[in-house]
């Protein structure tokens, strides 16, 4: 195994800590005076909202776009993209959720770049410069936050796929675990699951270095340790704690590291189409897919698995199932028809995330995790 990947990227400067969001505005304001800061509905719940435009007011010239809603759209980029470049936008910043975080740096991505979005959605590749881009999560998470992909659905066609440039990390990121403190039980659970996904399989990927391995394994840990005690206190008490928060958050961003360059594994070649199809958030299919792939690919991984078992304790599937069912989530594809198995089985095998999975998945095997999935 190598030790390093063979190019290793990623945000210039992070800084963390409570209270670390009001740096914001003094790390934007090095790339240009003019910006766009991207944000969800929820962010003006606890006055965040307005204590960063308190500190943009102060020396910058931010234009506040706030996303509606659910995952993001190529045609909700466009619309981004116009709002920006009237701007005249210096730099983009983003606060919110993996759907934030994702059109923000598709929009800083894309804000010089010639020609459509469903151009690049389709694969072609960006010539010129991304804008800068800082990006605070305040979910844990999808940790985008570490990572150049951005995941977009073109609702014309259907297709949900991400799309990544070597230029699209942040070049600031913000870990702030008072923007997690709040954030409402069920997207704490779906983006958890995510983020659990995505240690387990940049862990067991078949591109994975030791660096990526290490990361993986502390994000492994942070996050199964933390995320069912995150979860009964938000219930119990209406918030979570600095210290747990933190835990979730700092959990979330290393394992983006690590899978940013390790990639992932079957589930998220299964989450994406599946996702698209059903309207199901990405962190719920994630938790669901993730049982199906680890019987999949366990043997061949034995080890690692065994590995990871240790760090819980207990045998990984079952305490996956057991957070399903404490968290409530149930699986929506359960008896459910595809309308276009074969699309769907295509989609799954040319994933860059299927290639990266440990067991090669063939059209037998993607067929059959949807038959078991969806039975
Ligand atoms: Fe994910």
């Amino acid at each position: 195994m190598n030790i390093l990947p063979q190019e290793l990227r990623g945000a210039a400067t992070c800084l963390s800590g409570a209270g670390s969001i009001h740096n914001l505005s003094n790390q934007a304001i090095l790339f240009g005076k003019r910006g766009v800061l991207v944000h969800g509905a929820s962010l003006a719940a606890h006055g965040v909202l307005q204590k960063i435009q308190q500190d943009m007011s102060a020396g910058t010239d931010c234009l506040f776009w706030q996303h509606p809603g659910g995952e993001p759209t190529l045609a909700q980029l466009e619309e981004l993209l116009e709002a920006a470049r009237k701007h005249g936008a210096e730099w983009i910043a983003a606060v919110g959720g993996g759907s934030v975080l994702d059109i923000a740096k598709a929009c800083a991505g894309m804000f010089h770049q010639p020609g459509t979005v469903v151009e690049y959605h389709d694969g072609a590749e960006p010539s010129r410069k991304s804008l800068p881009l800082l990006a605070a999560p305040t979910t844990a998470g999808t940790g985008s936050e570490a990572t150049p992909v951005s995941v977009l659905t073109n609702t014309e066609t259907g297709v949900k796929k991400s799309f990544r440039t070597k230029d699209m990390y942040a070049k600031v990121v913000i870990l702030d675990p008072v923007l997690l403190q709040h954030c409402p039980s069920h997207v704490l659970t779906a983006s958890g699951m995510d983020a659990i996904t995505q240690a387990v399989e940049s862990y067991t990927s078949r591109h994975a270095t030791w660096y990526s391995r290490e990361l993986a394994a502390m994000g492994f840990e942070l996050l199964a340790n933390t995320l069912p005690l995150a979860f009964a206190e938000r219930n119990e008490t209406g918030s979570i704690s600095e210290e747990r928060a933190e835990a979730l958050l700092y959990g979330s961003y290393i394992t983006g590291v690590a899978f940013s360059s390790s990639r992932l594994g079957v589930v998220h070649g299964l989450a994406h189409p599946l996702g698209a199809r059903f309207h199901v958030p990405h962190g719920v299919c994630c938790g669901i897919c993730l049982p199906y792939a680890l019987e999949l690919n366990r043997d061949s991984v034995q080890k690692l698995y065994t590995q990871l078992c240790d760090i819980l304790g207990e045998d990984l599937i079952e305490w996956v199932r057991q957070q399903l069912s404490a968290f409530g989530m149930e699986n929506p594809f359960s008896g459910k028809t595809l309308a276009d198995t074969d699309a769907v089985v295509e989609e799954i095998l040319v994933s860059g995330s299927t290639k990266a999975n440990p067991v090669t998945v063939t059209e037998d095997i993607a067929r059959d995790l949807l038959k078991k999935i969806l039975a």
